[in-house]
């Protein structure tokens, strides 16, 4: 596969012993509707992966719940064997049930279970990261990460998995998950219209910790403001180029993992996400989430 050599919006982070591309692919949207069973076009999926990794894209975000196994299957089936620069996370904490639901697998025994399903479906033998996921779709909820946590450090410990991440979390709970061992990164729902962790991404750059944004486009619903239209049209951008952008600018921890199906889509984010953005038009898109 041949791999794109100019720099990408945003450069590089380091994740751990990792350097990876802080423009980075996040693989849900190639599952079926609401991440049920396979895409309707699963060439074409796995087309926008292949194209992902040879725009130069270093870092995809999965979980073996997208599908469920859809989303990692095709992974493998476009990109194994992998290249060495790529870096692929996963998640663990959640499953599916028949009416798509995400109940919640938190105890030892389902963490494992699902560790070693992501490590078949990926076909490798350590996974690069481990997110443990804690809420649910309405977000963050109360409730102790420490058992769960410690579970996936003794995995890390036993060579199962590299590097370790927190998922849909409280500031509390990114904090007791320090306690148990060192993270990599903070994976919350951020974007410009909802800025719950404007503290915590602030805090967690001071620490050296990445922050990835899940839904950074506005997810199942993508963000649609006046004021965001009205600074992309003054900058002859597309309104998710602008949001990309102002996240890039947001603080140097963040991480992107843009979700598409659709290679126009992966191409024209990539494109815009370099955009500069002048200071009034910081002002009025921090108008924005506020
Ligand atoms: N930790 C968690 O609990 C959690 C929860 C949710 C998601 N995630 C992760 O976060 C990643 C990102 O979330 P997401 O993909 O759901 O949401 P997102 O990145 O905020 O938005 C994806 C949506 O935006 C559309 N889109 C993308 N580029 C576009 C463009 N240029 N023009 C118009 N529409 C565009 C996509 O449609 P098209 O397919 O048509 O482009 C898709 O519907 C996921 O892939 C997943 O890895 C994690």
């Amino acid at each position: 596969m041949t791999t794109h050599s100019t720099p990408l919006p945003g450069g590089t982070w380091t994740l751990g012993d990792s350097v990876v591309t802080r423009f980075g692919y996040g693989a849900m949207q190639l599952a079926g509707p609401w991440v049920m069973g396979p895409p309707a076009d699963p060439e074409g999926a796995r087309s926008v992966l292949r194209n992902a990794v040879g725009l130069g894209i270093t870092h995809i975000d999965t979980s073996d719940a997208y599908g469920p196994r859809v989303t990692n299957e095709l992974i493998r089936k476009a990109l194994h064997p992998y290249p060495e620069s790529l870096f692929i996370a996963t998640k663990v904490g959640a499953t599916r049930d028949a009416q798509g639901g995400w109940p919640t697998a938190r105890r030892p025994a389902d963490i494992r279970k699902q560790v070693h399903e992501n490590l078949e479906s990926l076909g490798v033998e350590t996974l690069d990261l481990v997110n443990m996921r804690m809420g649910d779709a309405q977000g963050p909820g109360p409730g102790s990460i420490t058992e769960a946590f410690e579970t996936l450090a003794d995995l890390q410990q036993q060579g199962l998995i590299r590097h370790l991440g927190v998922s849909n979390v409280t500031a509390e709970q990114v904090a007791e998950a320090r306690r148990v061992t060192s993270i990599v990164c903070v994976q919350n729902m951020y974007n410009l219209a909802h800025r719950h962790d404007d503290d915590l991404v602030d805090r967690l750059a001071a620490d050296g910790i990445a922050y990835v944004p899940f839904f950074p486009l506005g997810g199942f619903t993508p963000l649609q403001s006046e004021a965001l239209s009205k600074v992309a049209s003054r900058l002859q951008a597309t309104p998710m180029s602008v949001a990309l952008a102002w996240l890039l600018h947001r603080s140097p921890n963040i991480l992107l993992i843009p979700g598409t199906s659709s290679t126009v889509h992966l191409r024209e984010n990539l494109a815009g996400a370099g955009l500069t953005l002048p200071e009034e038009d910081l002002a009025e898109l921090d108008s924005i989430g506020h």
